[in-house]
């Protein structure tokens, strides 16, 4: 392959063969409820939400759009012990694409291997600035003018994956860290269904070397 090769990353969905899409959450679930709402914006359903914190917000979230919602505790178990009970239900439910929405736990390579490039995060920053814990607040206490989110693929690393879209969001004078936090996520609830769709619709593609997520652009917010 050359470098103006382009090969597709996802695979071109249908109404009638949607992408099955599995979201792994954690909180509150705002990025999930976004993607629920984002339903039949293209090829994609949400087939099944697994979360590994007993009350979490997701939970309802999941029950009252009426998707199947599983609940696996990660307490008291080892990590790979987790992982697998997550795998078994994801492999039970056909899932093609996973999503981590909030998901506050870092995936082995044994779990990125069952699903090679088609593990999505969304992350409180811009890439590949402040990957980890607290974006905003990190992006404040450097000062930054300017952050953001972005959706990206994962890869084993924290935060590390190929990049596939980002929204920017001014840094005001009086933000603080939860002012910031929530104008990043009003970008995210766009971002996230807008690259599922793409990935849906044969958008995600490797050429010249990198993984590119086409036509996904969001306005600064
Ligand atoms: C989001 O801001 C996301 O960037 C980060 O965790 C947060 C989850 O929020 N990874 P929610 O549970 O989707 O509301």
């Amino acid at each position: 392959m050359n470098d103006l090769d382009t090969s597709l990353v996802g695979r071109t969905c249908t109404p009638d063969r949607p992408l099955r899409v599995a979201v792994l959450a954690s909180g509150g679930g705002s990025n999930l409820q976004a993607l629920l709402d984002a339903r039949g914006q293209g090829p994609w359903d949400v087939v099944n939400v697994v979360v590994n914190v007993a009350g979490a917000g997701a939970i309802d979230r999941a029950r009252a759009a009426g998707v199947s919602v599983v609940v696996v505790p990660h307490v008291g178990l080892s990590r790979a012990e987790h992982e697998g009970r997550v795998l078994d239900v994801l492999g039970a439910h056909d899932v093609e694409l996973v999503v981590l929405a909030g998901y506050m736990r870092v995936v082995t390579e044994v779990f990125v291997s069952r699903f090679p490039q088609r593990i999505l995060n969304v992350h409180p920053a811009l890439l590949p600035s402040f990957p980890g814990l607290h974006g905003a607040r990190q992006a404040l206490s450097h000062g930054c003018r300017v952050t953001g989110c972005t959706v990206h693929l994962v890869d084993g690393g924290v935060d590390t994956g190929p990049i596939l879209a980002q929204a920017a969001v001014p840094i005001l004078d009086d933000d603080n860290e939860a002012t910031l936090q929530r104008r990043i996520q009003l970008q995210e609830h766009k971002l996230l269904p807008a690259v599922v769709t793409a990935w849906s619709e044969g958008r995600v593609v490797q050429r010249g070397g990198l993984t590119r997520c086409c036509g996904v652009v969001v306005a600064a917010g």
